[in-house]
């Protein structure tokens, strides 16, 4: 793969972006400090400010390292930052990479982490060489799955009990999509 850290990229309602000092409080405000948003994460939710500014904080070290991508989400219309999507994990030697992601409740049900997960799917088969990408989720929690089917994963199965978050060991119903597929498309 030929990493490229986090860069700028625009979508039709949506800039996903490297995050900044100044965007701690919207991180907490907006999600990080949401019980019901952090419900399946295998973060805690933040309890004070300094938790969002130190995320952040780590973040922004994470931007030399080209093979790290943490991009913060905001809104076109109003520059608002509601979320997050990274890669949480790869595989160099298979071309892999692995992608978590969360928005603010506020806007949930938007279509706004289809359209981000999207832009970041092209991103990273397009630009960075990637050969298959994959996300997981607790089963308990299908909203993240619907993400996962309307970008054109596919359903690989469900892990059990391998997955570790804020409700316990649970199990994770496991989706992927790989660069065959993608080319079919175009
Ligand atoms: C999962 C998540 C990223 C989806 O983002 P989104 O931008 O709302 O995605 P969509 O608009 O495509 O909605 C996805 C599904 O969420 C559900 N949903 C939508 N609005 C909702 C709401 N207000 N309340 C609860 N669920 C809702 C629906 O099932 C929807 O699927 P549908 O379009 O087939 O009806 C978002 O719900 C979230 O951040 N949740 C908390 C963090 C999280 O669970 N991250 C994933 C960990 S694996």
């Amino acid at each position: 793969m030929k990493h490229i850290g986090t860069k700028e990229y625009v979508t039709e309602r949506l800039i996903l972006r490297p995050f900044t000092e100044d965007d701690a409080e919207a991180v907490f405000n907006n999600w990080a400090s949401d019980d019901e948003v952090t419900k399946y994460l295998t973060w805690p939710t933040h309890s004070s400010l300094d938790e969002s500014r130190g995320y952040v904080n780590y973040c922004i070290q994470q931007y030399s390292t080209p093979s790290r991508y943490q991009w913060g989400i905001e809104l076109k219309s109003t520059h608002e930052l509601i979320g997050n999507i990274s890669v949480v994990s790869s595989i160099e030697e298979l071309e892999c990479m692995e992608l978590g992601w969360v928005i603010g409740r506020a806007y949930w049900g938007n279509g706004y982490m289809p359209e981000a997960s999207m832009k970041v799917l092209e991103v990273l088969f397009d630009e960075v060489g990637a050969n298959c990408v994959y996300a997981g989720h607790d089963v308990n929690n299908p909203k993240s799955g619907r993400v996962m089917q309307k970008i054109g994963m596919k359903f690989e199965g469900v892990l059990r009990q391998f997955g570790k978050n804020n409700q316990g060991i649970v199990d994770v119903a496991r989706y992927s999509i790989v660069k065959s597929e993608r080319s079919d498309k175009h």
